[in-house]
């Protein structure tokens, strides 16, 4: 018997080794964790549970039948976070340099449908070169069957993919069918195709990382939410966004004790709006003034700054908040802002997380080059989202509301649920001034006559009092007051229900 066992540890460090030592050290010397070693950050200590330690693959071609080493290139099981359980799969690039082979797919195949059948998440690190070449067609095959699992797994339990080394062509797919894509900087690339064939078919001259480093896919393509400086970093960076989300869609977020009161005021905010509607402020202090502790996850930190996304907590649960930033753009809506304010929402929704809205947005963003590149289409997505989300929904207006934009920020027509605007809010077709110089086009050339129009109908409409004669608030606060109002809501809303049409799926304008 005691042999037996011995041999089923041998068995057990041979696997664990991957592909040896040499190729260890290589991983080390490039500042990376190995794939187990990323696996014991990730989980709460002695949490993780292996799966298909001693999987194989089956390809004969190439010699491949002379080079086997359990496990395939990806260590796959369970773990707890905090104490909740999380699946992962952790692809091993000392082992056939991480590259994906049918049974290395099916490995990955096997966690997601676990994971599925109890409700729980899914956290991918990625480190592959692909697709294994000596497998052809069958690599292909499995590259697939991980896509139909992504698929099916959305909106049904929270799936984070990091990115920790090569992650190109159709192997991208995978990750970008899940909800978060975090990367390590200067370690990690995503492209569909290389520099090299870019070459080829461009002539442009590019290298990996200025194709598909972390820093392009989290400021100028959007693919990636967040870029980290390491390893340990993303890992712990999944630890916190995991801690605000459910297990699945069958179960609302975790609700964390809080300190912070919920009639704590802030009177700063009193002051938080310049005079000048024209002077910009930066809608982040408001939100680290409003939430618990004030601790604001945000997500694609670096891109679109002109909306603000993220995950807080007020009264120990969870929010999605969505938040125009004045600082950049003046807080107008572009193309990349409703497409990140979109997915947001739409995650939000998936996971019963209520959504909170902070507005100032003076409209959508003029100019021949977001006509012409779909920004129609685009806002559309925003406004779309906003209005099928059932979860709570509050919103508050601190400045600006002009135009269609008011509308598709989580106005009451949207069906939102609690609208609060501050005193200084403005809700209007448009600013004063644009308003006056249309409607009065022919007394332009007297200004004295077009300011004391431009007076009027600021007395008008910039306030939220003609708003709030219709109901389309619900009432005028205080700004100090905006957290105590926003828990109380959220209370409130805690069983909200609405039912929605019934049909196979909406066709929203992707
Ligand atoms: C089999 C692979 C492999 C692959 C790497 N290796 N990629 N083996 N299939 N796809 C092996 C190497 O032979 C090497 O083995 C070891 O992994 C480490 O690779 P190196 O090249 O030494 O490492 P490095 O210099 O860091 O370069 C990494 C790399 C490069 C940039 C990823 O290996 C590379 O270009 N690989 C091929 C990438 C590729 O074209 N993949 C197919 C993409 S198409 P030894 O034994 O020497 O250590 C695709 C389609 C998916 O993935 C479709 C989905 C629908």
């Amino acid at each position: 018997m005691r042999e037996i066992v011995e041999a089923l540890e041998q068995k057990r460090a041979l696997a664990r080794l991957g592909g040896g030592e040499a190729r260890i050290e290589a991983q080390h010397k490039r500042g990376k964790l190995t794939a187990r070693e990323r696996i014991e950050v990730l989980f709460d200590p002695d949490s993780f549970e292996e799966w298909d330690m001693f999987v194989e693959h089956r390809c004969i071609d190439f010699g491949m039948e002379k080079t086997q080493i359990p496990g395939d290139g990806v260590v796959t099981g369970y773990g707890t976070v905090n104490g909740r359980p999380v699946f992962v799969f952790s692809q091993d690039f000392t082992v056939f340099g991480g590259s994906l082979s049918e049974a290395h797919a099916e490995k990955i195949c096997k966690i997601m449908d676990a994971a599925m059948k109890i409700g729980a998440p899914v956290v991918g690190l990625n480190d592959s070169g692909g697709a294994r070449i000596q497998e052809g067609v069958a690599s292909l095959g499995g590259y697939g069957d991980v896509f139909v699992r992504n698929v099916d797994a959305s909106g049904v339990i929270p799936q984070i993919s990091v990115i920790m080394g090569p992650c190109a062509g159709g192997a991208v797919y995978s990750p970008a069918l899940t909800d978060f894509i975090f990367m390590v900087k200067d370690e990690s690339y995503m492209f569909v195709t290389g520099p090299e064939v870019v070459k080829t078919v461009t002539h442009e001259e590019i290298d990996q990382e200025g194709l598909g480093g972390a820093s392009i896919h989290t400021t100028t393509s959007g693919v990636a939410d967040l870029a980290f400086d390491n390893d340990v970093e993303a890992l712990l960076y999944v630890r916190r966004l995991l801690n605000f989300l459910p297990s699945s869609n069958r179960d609302l977020p975790p609700i964390r004790p809080s300190y912070d009161g919920i009639d704590r005021v802030e009177m700063s905010l009193d002051t938080l709006v310049p005079e000048n509607p024209n002077v910009p402020y930066d809608m982040k202090e408001l939100i680290h003034k409003v939430v618990d502790e004030g601790m604001f996850f945000e997500t694609k930190p670096d891109y679109a700054g002109n909306i603000v996304t993220g995950f807080g907590r007020m009264n120990g649960q969870t929010v999605g908040i969505v938040a125009n930033q004045p600082l950049v753009l003046a807080g107008c809506l572009d193309i990349n802002a409703s497409v990140k304010a979109a997915r947001f929402v739409r995650f939000c929704d998936c996971f019963n997380i209520p959504i909170v809205t902070f507005v100032d947005v003076p409209g959508f963003l003029p100019g021949v080059n977001q006509e012409h590149s779909g920004i129609i289409r685009h806002g559309a997505k925003l406004l779309f989202a906003y209005t099928e989300a059932s979860v709570p929904k509050i919103t508050v207006i601190t400045r600006k509301a002009y135009g269609g934009a008011y509308d598709v920020m989580g106005s009451k027509h949207m069906r939102a649920d609690v609208n609060f605007a501050w005193p200084t809010a403005e809700v209007a077709v448009m600013g004063s001034k644009g308003a006056v110089e249309i409607i009065f086009r022919n007394e332009i050339g007297d200004p004295a006559k077009i300011s004391e129009r431009e007076a009027s109908y600021k007395a008008k409409f910039a306030n939220p009092f003609a708003a709030g004669r219709r109901g389309f608030i619900d009432d005028v606060i205080h700004p100090h007051s905006t957290r105590r109002r926003i828990c109380k809501a959220l209370t409130m809303l805690r069983n909200k229900q609405i039912e929605l049409p019934k049909r196979k799926h909406p066709n929203e304008p992707l």
